[in-house]
C-alpha cells in the first residue's frame, strides 16, 4: 500500500475532540483535579479567615522557655494592620485583633459604612491575590481545573466559549498581563512579613524588657516568608525585569547574578507556588488558634 493511500496517513488537522475525548491512557484528569480540590480549598477557607475579623493577633505567653514572655505574632493574611476596629489593648487581646497602636492608620474610622463588612485583611489581601491570581503558572493551572480550557494535552475542550473566543487576547483575559504590576506589589510584601518574622523573634518579659527568643509561631512565620520569597523572587515577570530586557547580559555581571538567582527559583516555580499557598493558609491557622488558646505556642530558646 502506498503510503497516500495508508488511512492512517490521512489524518485532518484540526482534529475535533469532544470534551474530555482523547487517545490517552494515563491519568491525564488527576492533575486538574488535584488542583481544583487545593485551590478551591484554600480559596473558601481565606475567605472565611478573612471575614473573621478576629483571632488574626496573638499576644501572649506559652510553654516551654520564656513561657511566661509575651509573643506577638500576626497572621500573614492581615499583614500589614492598615485599620484596626479595637479600641484598646485589652479589646486587642481578648479577641486576638491587632491594637489601635499596632494599625499604620490607627482605628476605624468613623464614617466606614455600617453596610461594608470590616476586616483589615480585605484592605490588603487583594495585592497578594491578585498576584497569584494572574501568576503564569496558576492561570495555566486554573484555566485546566476550573473550566477545562483545555482539561489537559491532547483531551478535548468544551465548547460553551463560543467562535470570538481569543483567550488572553481579548477581554476579559487581556486583564491577566497586570501581573507585571502586581509583581511590584507582592514584592513589597515580602518585606512586610519579613519584618513581621522579625518581631516575632523578640519577646517581651513580664517586667516590660525585650529579649530575642524563637518560639514555634517564629518558626511558622519565618518558613512563611522564605517560602513566599522563593515564589515571588522566581516570578517570570520579575525575571524578564531583572534580566529579560537586557540583550547582553554578561555585560552587567551583577545584574546577570541576579538574573541567575531568579532563573534558579523560576525553574521550580510550581513547587514553590503549592508550598507557599499551603503554608501562608497554615501560618493563620496556625496563629488563628494559638490566639483562641486552642494551641499552646512553644517556646524553644
Ligand atoms: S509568574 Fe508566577 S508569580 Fe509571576
Amino acid at each position: 500500500m502506498s503510503t497516500r493511500n495508508n488511512p492512517r496517513n490521512n489524518l485532518q488537522l484540526p482534529q475535533v475532540r469532544r470534551a474530555g475525548q482523547t487517545s490517552r491512557r494515563d491519568p491525564w484528569w488527576l492533575q486538574p483535579s488535584v488542583v481544583f480540590v487545593g485551590l478551591f480549598l484554600f480559596i473558601v477557607y481565606s475567605t472565611w479567615a478573612a471575614l473573621q475579623n478576629e483571632h488574626y493577633h496573638f499576644s501572649g505567653g506559652g510553654a516551654g522557655a520564656k513561657s511566661e514572655h509575651r509573643a506577638d505574632y500576626l497572621s500573614p493574611f492581615y499583614a500589614p494592620v492598615l485599620l484596626t476596629d479595637a479600641s484598646n489593648v485589652e479589646e486587642a487581646d481578648e479577641r486576638g485583633k491587632a491594637p489601635p497602636g499596632m494599625a499604620w492608620l490607627g482605628e476605624k474610622p468613623g464614617w466606614w459604612p455600617w453596610w461594608i463588612p470590616f476586616s483589615p485583611a480585605f484592605l490588603i489581601l487583594w495585592a497578594p491575590g491578585g498576584f497569584r491570581l494572574t501568576c503564569y503558572y496558576y492561570r495555566g493551572a486554573y484555566y485546566k481545573a476550573f473550566w477545562g480550557d483545555p482539561p489537559a494535552c491532547a483531551v478535548g475542550e468544551p465548547s460553551f466559549r463560543g467562535g470570538n473566543y481569543r483567550g488572553e487576547h481579548s477581554m476579559p483575559l487581556i486583564l491577566q498581563n497586570i501581573h507585571r504590576y502586581f509583581m511590584y506589589l507582592a514584592v513589597l510584601f515580602i518585606f512586610f512579613l519579613g519584618y513581621e518574622a522579625w518581631r516575632a523573634m523578640w519577646f517581651i518579659s513580664p517586667e516590660g524588657q525585650k529579649s530575642f527568643g524563637i518560639g514555634m509561631g517564629t518558626l511558622v512565620l519565618t518558613v512563611n516568608v522564605i517560602l513566599l520569597g522563593g515564589y515571588t523572587f522566581g516570578c517570570h515577570s520579575l525575571r524578564h525585569v531583572i534580566g529579560g530586557v537586557k540583550d547582553n547580559l554578561s555585560k552587567a555581571p551583577a545584574r546577570k547574578k541576579c538574573y541567575d538567582c531568579v532563573s534558579c527559583l523560576n525553574r521550580q516555580h510550581m513547587l514553590w507556588a503549592w508550598m507557599s499557598l499551603i503554608w501562608v493558609g497554615f501560618s493563620d491557622v496556625y496563629i488563628r488558634l494559638v490566639s483562641m488558646g486552642v494551641w499552646t505556642d512553644f517556646r524553644i530558646l
